[in-house]
């Protein structure tokens, strides 16, 4: 009896890890084809980025492709009421919402799974982006046309192609090996 127990025990051990590997090896090659892997910030890019902003409203903060969720809580540890991010691959959306649980910030900080291009941007104080640079032209016409004049742009390593025709660059930083660049809607 008590070998069979075992032996179910080990058995289960053993179906979750390699559902968990797959999960993630899965959701490693999902983010690939979708056009921008899964490569989260370093975590002290996901916190100081936010000192460079402008003083402004720090209402609600939007991470298209948000991972983990970090810059999300670095986010709400600069002081925005509200973080959402939406990310469609299943580990870093189902990752991002244990973690904003376990660094009690759930009920500030969101993750929506759903497409980054049919995120409601609107009401957005500052949009950051952290995505290859085919992406992050594919949505240049959606900051430009549903961000609110003043709403502030962040991104990562990339910059925005044209942003002379709706932005303009605050400012850009180097942080760590990568450069953050700030840009506002005007
Ligand atoms: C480079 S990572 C950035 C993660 C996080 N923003 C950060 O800075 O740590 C890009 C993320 O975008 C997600 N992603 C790619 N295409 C997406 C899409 N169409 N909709 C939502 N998320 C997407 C990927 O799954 C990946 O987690």
């Amino acid at each position: 009896m008590l070998f069979l127990a075992f032996y179910l025990a080990f058995l289960l051990l053993a179906v979750a890890l390699v559902a968990g590997e797959l999960l993630l090896f899965g959701s490693g090659i999902y983010s690939s084809i979708l056009g921008a892997p899964y490569v989260p910030v370093n975590k002290e890019i996901a916190r100081k980025m936010f000192s460079f902003l402008p003083s402004g409203r720090r209402g609600l903060f939007i991470d298209l492709g948000s991972g983990d969720g970090r810059v999300l809580r670095g986010a709400i540890a600069a002081g925005f009421k509200h973080a959402v991010g939406y990310e469609l691959s299943w580990w870093p959306y189902l990752i991002s919402k244990l973690l904003n649980r376990w660094h009690k910030v759930g009920d500030r900080a969101d993750v929506v799974r759903r497409s980054l291009f049919d995120a409601d941007i609107s009401g957005a104080d500052v949009v950051y982006a952290y995505l290859l640079p085919k992406m992050t032209d594919k949505i240049l016409p959606k900051l430009s046309s549903e961000l609110l004049r003043g709403a502030k742009i962040i991104t990562c390593l990339f910059r925005l192609k044209d942003y002379e025709s709706g932005f303009s660059l605050v400012g850009q930083w180097p942080i760590g090996n990568k450069t953050v660049y700030i840009y506002e809607k005007i």
